[in-house]
């Protein structure tokens, strides 16, 4: 195959912004149809400026429709709210393509359980236990043979990245899991909404969703599943007057008798050895969100204090890159047989 021809349904929000931007660099996926509804008929590089010169400007954007994807596209990307998308995967997937979901649609594995936290009817149960979530660390394999992978949430990609050595060794117990999160306003999306207004969200800080944010049983359904035993954790997002990024502080007790620092920060450091996008930095640094700006990396630091007998576990991404468009764009290249880095090769500006 020459190119991996893919679509984008939510061409117009934030998540589907950023995975414009990638396309544009990736060497192999060509960008072949672009949907939006308030946008439909302009042309894409009209639309965003910085794509004009640049492989897909020419595109026009257009509604979505199966048909249109099936004869254009091999993958199609589904930037689209929770509730669209499980209108569009069924047909999609019978036209013979692969789908990369952004939404939580098919990221729970139980529909009585995404019923209860998204407050929606699921319509497209039959597909849920074939659907893969993509975390490439974790199910690389996995997303290599799926034609529907379900795109984890920012948040939950922060945090089971975040927690994965420490429950995966053991050094941590699995109750009174603290996960205190903080993310940058495109979180949000794109849609007009008084609280994403400058005003509202500049020169403040606040935490929302307590204590029933969306994330919560994504969190604790992929945390189980590495401790082997059902989780329940207290999650905390809060929004920062910040345009992306999200950092994680995750509040954790350590098992009796507790592991040396040095010994922790060992397995931490073995866990992550062959993954280049995870970096564990050295005890003492603590990570910054401007550090991994538009990138896939998941930078980790871990504060032992073994006065309170506690496991303080940092850890910070990039929402739009690593929490949405770039961990589409790995699982599609896993889908396809590429190396998940193709066209990921970002290093963060720092302004
Ligand atoms: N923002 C993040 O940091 C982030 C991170 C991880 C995952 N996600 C997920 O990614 C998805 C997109 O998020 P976002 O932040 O980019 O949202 P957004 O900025 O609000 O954009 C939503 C996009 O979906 C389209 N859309 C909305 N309703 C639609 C419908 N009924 N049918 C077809 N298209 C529809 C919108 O365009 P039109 O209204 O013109 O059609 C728009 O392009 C969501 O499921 C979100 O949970 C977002």
């Amino acid at each position: 195959m020459e190119h991996i021809n893919v679509g984008l349904v939510g061409i117009t929000g934030y998540a589907g912004m950023e995975l414009c931007r990638l396309l544009s660099m990736h060497p192999s996926m060509r960008l072949t149809m672009a949907c939006s509804r308030a946008e439909a008929g302009k042309r894409l590089g009209n639309f965003y400026p910085f794509l004009e010169g640049l492989p897909g400007a020419d595109i026009v954007i257009s509604q979505f429709s199966t048909e249109e994807a099936a004869s254009k596209c091999d993958l199609v990307f589904l930037a689209v709210p929770a509730g669209t998308a499980m209108k569009m995967v069924p047909a999609l997937l019978r036209a013979d393509l692969k789908v990369v979901d952004f939404s939580a649609d098919f990221r729970l594995n139980h529909r009585p359980v995404f019923e209860e936290w998204y407050g929606l009817p699921h319509e497209a149960e039959s597909l849920l236990p074939e659907a893969v979530y993509g975390l490439p660390e974790l199910y690389a394999g996995q997303i290599a043979g799926a034609r529907l992978v379900a795109n984890p949430g920012c948040y939950p990609s922060s945090v089971i990245l975040g927690l994965y050595a420490a429950l995966q060794e053991h050094i941590i117990r699995t109750d009174n899991i603290i996960i205190d999160s903080k993310s940058g306003a495109t979180g949000a999306g794109r849609k007009a909404a008084v609280p994403s207004l400058f005003c509202e969200v500049s020169d403040s800080f606040r935490a929302y969703g307590l204590p029933r944010h969306r994330h919560t049983p994504e969190i604790e359904q992929e945390l189980g599943k590495i401790a082997g035993e059902a989780m329940t954790v207290q999650f905390s997002p809060h929004l920062l007057p910040m345009n992306r990024g999200i950092l994680s502080t995750m509040y954790t007790y350590l098992r009796d008798p507790a592991p040396t620092p040095e010994e922790i920060h060992e397995v931490f450091r073995e866990t992550w050895k062959k993954s280049p996008w995870i970096r564990v930095l050295p005890l003492g640094k603590l990570p910054e969100t401007r550090y991994v700006r538009g990138t896939m990396f998941c930078d980790i630091g871990i504060v032992p204090d073994l006065r309170t007998k506690r496991l303080i576990v940092i850890s910070v991404i990039d929402n739009l890159c690593r929490g949405a468009a770039g961990q589409a764009m790995a699982n599609a290249n896993l889908m396809y047989g590429l190396p998940v880095d193709t066209g990921l090769h970002e290093v963060a500006p720092l302004f």
